[in-house]
């Protein structure tokens, strides 16, 4: 087997066996997981596309408290977008690097070289894929495992680390995310502006470390049901929340 064909036959093989992992749990075993199981394509010049993921449940499996309308358009246009521009912004990138990028987590490792759409796009394609996920249908309630434990031992209570995440969520002014995150075993709440991530290797961020709870804040989150009112919207997201989710990207951080 030539190296192309083997190349062809690990992505194949690495594609199988991440869609039998969506499948059975859903979940992620690696640091920065949910860029582990963003669909992509190798292309024939070696460069990579990558590709919108479906959804996890209905668009309106999270109604009542984030409609369906708002599911559709967030998904379906808001971050189709930011997979099209980062395809498009890939092409503008030096033939020699991106031979070295087959994944989100190489575009993060080397962001500080990297233009601002490439950035933008490749931020906003991993923070919603990881939002999704991060979400459910009859989701919410509490922490559970050893994040439940961190969390208490971190924020003396679960109302307590509410109180604060939903204070950087509505302390982040216009556009971006809250996020709770893991850094070398210690959790921290902030936010970042735009679609940049706390593990994107840029010196300037606000909060660094690994996602264990992403919340958008853009408008075009909660516009249509909520208006200005983003507060309603953080209270909304209590209800979705997939615990599940933020306990193993927690755990398989550390
Ligand atoms: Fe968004």
């Amino acid at each position: 087997m030539d190296n192309e064909n083997s190349r062809r036959d690990f992505i194949k093989k690495s594609a199988a066996l991440t869609l039998g992992a969506i499948a059975a749990t859903a979940v992620v075993n690696k640091t920065l997981a949910a860029t582990e199981f963003i669909e992509k394509e190798i292309l024939a010049d070696g460069a990579v596309k990558f590709n919108l993921p479906k959804l996890p449940y209905e668009y309106d499996a999270l109604e009542p408290h984030i409609d369906k309308l708002t599911m559709e358009i967030h998904h379906d246009k808001h971050h189709q977008a930011y997979v099209t521009n980062l395809n498009k912004a890939l092409e503008t990138i030096d033939p020699n690097v991106l031979k070295n990028i087959s994944s989100l987590d190489d575009i993060f490792g080397m962001m500080d070289k990297m233009p601002v759409a490439v950035r933008n796009n490749a931020g906003g394609h991993s923070n919603h894929s990881l939002f999704w996920t991060l979400m459910k249908p009859h989701g919410g309630g509490i922490p559970t495992d050893k994040l439940a434990e961190a969390i208490n031992a971190t924020y003396g209570s679960f109302e307590e680390f509410k109180k604060q995440f939903a204070d950087a969520a509505m302390k982040r002014f216009g556009s971006g995310w809250a996020w709770l995150v893991v850094n070398k075993g210690k959790l921290s709440i902030g936010s970042t502006a735009n679609q940049d991530n706390p593990s994107m290797h840029l010196d300037a961020l606000e909060i660094k470390g690994t996602p264990v709870l992403a919340l958008d804040v853009w408008e075009h989150a909660y516009y249509l049901k909520n208006q200005n009112r983003r507060a309603d919207y953080i209270n909304s997201f209590w209800n979705v929340v997939n615990w599940e989710t933020a306990n193993n990207l927690f755990t398989s951080a550390k």
